[in-house]
């Protein structure tokens, strides 16, 4: 694995002049137009780097694009993978390690999830504070990479509590509601049942989705700090529930992406 890491690594510096990007941001389903704010020095399709998985869902771009973002160096994840494409953990988490060999400091991640908790709507922002996994496996699964870090990580303090109070406070100031609460982890690829929604609820989560949680995994195992951000895109709570289309999750997306985009943004320039 490490040797893997280290190849798609010396191809990304080799490829770019040896940027050396200090925060690394996942953009999630339908949140890809913040590379717009990105003075982008270098982008490269994940099918040109070696061992890089190719991401399947059309409503992912596939690149992983260099640049400076507010005057900070980034490398950003246009498309992530999921483990309901077919990947391993390992795969999934993969471009994550990567950011990590290529010397980023700090970790944004956004996707799309559903509202469980009642006080949110569509649209609506949701800091995540902290989760729950439900997916069947994690990338730490295995033999212990003692190169990137330990055996047994601490999962105490998962989402930087630093950025999470910076973040409302750049909310504050921008005059909208950001929520904070807990996301939840599924497998997908289908959408929850009615009890399933009423499970997750009762468990403790505020919001629930397909993605997020492996990567966030993988980096709190190398120490890098944690923000991310939830788009909630359907309400799942039993009076709202309706059936989701992927065009209606990419609509609500579409419509908070500017206030998330803004969050990262600001967020990054106060590191
Ligand atoms: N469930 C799981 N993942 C999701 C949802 C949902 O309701 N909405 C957007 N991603």
């Amino acid at each position: 694995m490490m040797q893997q890491l280290q190849e798609a690594t010396s191809y990304i510096q080799n490829n770019t002049n040896s940027f050396a990007p200090e925060f690394g941001i996942i953009l999630g389903t339908g949140l890809g137009a913040l590379v717009n704010d990105i003075e982008i020095a270098y982008s490269l399709s994940y099918a040109d780097i070696p061992h890089f998985p190719v991401s399947t869902v059309e409503s992912h771009s596939g690149r992983l694009i260099f640049g400076e973002l507010a005057g900070r160096k980034v490398v950003v994840m246009q498309g992530r993978f999921h483990y309901y494409e077919g990947y391993s953990m390992e795969q999934v988490v993969f471009p994550v390690r990567v950011m990590k060999l290529l010397g980023v400091k700090k970790l944004f991640v956004s996707n799309a999830a559903g509202g469980l908790n009642p006080r949110f709507s569509t649209s609506e922002l949701m800091v995540i504070t902290d989760h729950i996994n439900l997916q069947p496996s994690n990338p730490l699964i295995g033999k212990n990479i003692d190169e990137l870090g330990p055996r047994f990580p601490d999962m105490s303090e998962v989402y930087d509590e630093e950025m999470v109070r910076q973040a409302m406070v750049i909310a504050e100031d921008a005059n909208f509601d950001l929520r904070e609460g807990v996301y939840v982890s599924v497998p997908g690829p289908m959408l929850e049942t009615k009890a399933e929604y009423r499970y997750l609820s009762q468990i403790g989560a505020d919001a629930v989705g397909m993605s997020t949680v492996p990567e966030v995994i993988a980096a709190r195992h190398m120490g890098i700090p944690v923000f991310a951000v939830s788009v909630i895109t359907d309400m799942c709570t039993p009076d709202r529930i309706k059936k989701v289309v992927l065009a209606d999750i990419l609509e609500a997306a579409a419509k908070a992406e500017p206030r998330m985009t803004m969050i990262i943004r600001e967020l990054i320039k106060q590191q």
